[in-house]
């Protein structure tokens, strides 16, 4: 087997900027600490998120120039719908600015006091979305996907099992509908299988509740189908992307990840009667239901991107340079979620500083580090992120503390792959050094994106 090149030439460059140790300390320090404070030009390797990074192809760009700003009816909004249509067979496509906007819309129309979403695992604005409304948001993640050690090949699964028993035991006229989330990103960017999003619909169909799927990563995960699972091996991608919607009732997205946009997500929906209450909102919050808060240069854009992401290479290309990077990591003995997922590396902080405990935000003093040792930014995914009290102001620590390392589509070669690696590795090596960080500002929601920190 020859080496996997990626699947393009470069025709654009953005320069990077360099900065030296010592700045990188004064940076951090004046950014409390948090990743999402620091200035991008400030940052040699970007890996906070794979959501609006990726770079645009030639063709999105010439889409760019040649989008329609028509108000209503704009022909890059039917090219879009187009697209959608194909890949989810749904009937109605709204598009919204990003994916929460989808999210906000649905869960204001269906969410409320005393209502309940299952998930296999939430991400943190579906979470927020939903508790804004009052209901609640609950992960039934199988248990393998709780396990970062144990290699296993769907560990984005939902457990069916305790889906059931929730049901019966909340009551399916609780419960307005059950999302899947692909793939799994919470939890590891983890694949569903096709056979778990099919066991998942025939429970929901038995309780008459519709199934969503958090599509945002659905190329992906059916990539990892083709490859993973029987039966599979030998279908177009497009055909996997599309059975799996088929056993979906309806789909939020964020096209800033498959969709190979900077901007842009949607909603797809096959009940008449909630897109017109979704439409009817989406026009005081985003816009006319032909752009939904997005430009028609954007929707040509989303359109063109979810032509390429469908493409095998490009795939194979992003799947196996995740899988590089992880399987380096794994060598050098630095824990991570095994096997890599598709879109990032988690790296397991619990294992990686044993010895600072969750109160102390171990994935945030390695984010830290990694930034000063080598300019990376990455993000912690646990405590931080999904921490919540006790009546008595105690931390209630989520499952796993992780840092995530996100791989922008397109973006970075080998080589800056290999930068990566040299940084986590030293870092790894002087982990003794790492001391833990307590909080000194937090916001009351989604406290990650403005908490100022402190080293203790
Ligand atoms: N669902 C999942 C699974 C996501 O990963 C995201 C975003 C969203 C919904 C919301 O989409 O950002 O367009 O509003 N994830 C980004 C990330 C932010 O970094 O993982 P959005």
């Amino acid at each position: 087997m020859k080496t996997i090149i990626e699947p393009f030439k470069i025709k654009s460059v953005e320069p990077i900027r360099f900065t030296t140790k010592e700045e990188r300390i004064a940076i951090l320090k004046k950014a409390g600490y948090n990743p999402f404070m620091i200035h991008a030009d400030d940052v040699i390797i970007d890996l906070l998120t794979d959501s609006g990074t990726s770079a645009m192809s030639a063709k999105q760009w010439a889409g760019i120039m040649d989008g329609d700003e028509a108000y209503a009816g704009s022909k890059s909004f039917y090219r879009f719908e187009k697209q959608v249509e194909k890949i989810t067979g749904m009937k109605y496509i709204i598009p919204t600015h990003q994916g929460r906007a989808s999210e906000k819309i649905l869960f204001s129309i269906v969410g409320g006091k005393g209502k309940y979403f299952p998930n296999n695992t939430h991400f943190d604005t579906t979470r927020a979305n939903i508790e804004f409304t009052g209901a609640e948001a609950v992960d039934l993640l199988n248990e393998t996907g709780k396990h970062p050690e144990i290699r296993a090949d769907f560990k984005g699964n939902m457990d069916v099992e305790k889906l059931t028993e929730f049901i019966k035991k909340t009551g399916k006229e609780n419960i307005p509908l059950c999302m899947i989330t692909i793939t799994n990103n919470s939890g590891g960017g983890q694949p569903v299988s096709m056979q778990n999003i099919r066991e998942v619909k025939e429970v929901c169909n038995k309780y008459d509740i519709p199934l969503f799927i958090d599509a945002c990563r659905f190329a992906e995960n059916a990539y990892f189908i083709k490859k993973r699972e029987k039966g599979y091996g030998n279908k177009p991608i497009i055909e996997i992307a599309k059975e799996i919607f088929s056993y979906a009732d309806g789909a939020t997205m964020s096209a800033k990840k498959d969709g190979l946009a900077n901007i842009g997500g949607f909603l797809a929906l096959n009940d008449e009667d909630l897109a017109m209450k979704c439409r009817n909102l989406l026009i005081v919050t985003e816009g006319f239901p032909t752009y939904g808060g997005l430009a028609g240069r954007d929707l040509e854009a989303i359109a063109q991107g979810l032509e390429e992401v469908l493409d095998e290479s490009y795939l194979q290309y992003r799947i196996r340079s995740v899988e590089y990077l992880g399987e380096r990591l794994v060598a050098a003995g630095v824990p991570i979620i095994e096997p890599p997922g598709g879109h990032a590396i988690y790296i397991d902080a619990k294992r990686f500083l044993p010895d600072i405990p969750p109160e102390q935000f171990p994935g945030q003093a390695i984010v830290g580090s990694l930034y000063v040792e080598g300019g990376i930014r990455s993000v912690e995914i646990g405590s931080v992120m999904f921490g919540k009290y006790d009546e008595k102001g105690r931390l209630i620590p989520p499952p796993m503390e992780l840092v995530r390392l996100a791989i922008p589509r397109r973006v970075y070669t080998q080589s800056h792959i290999d930068y990566v690696l040299e940084v986590i590795i030293e870092t790894f090596k002087n982990r003794k050094n790492l001391r833990g960080y307590k909080i000194v500002y937090e916001a009351p929601m989604l406290r990650h994106f403005t908490a100022r920190f402190e080293v203790i």
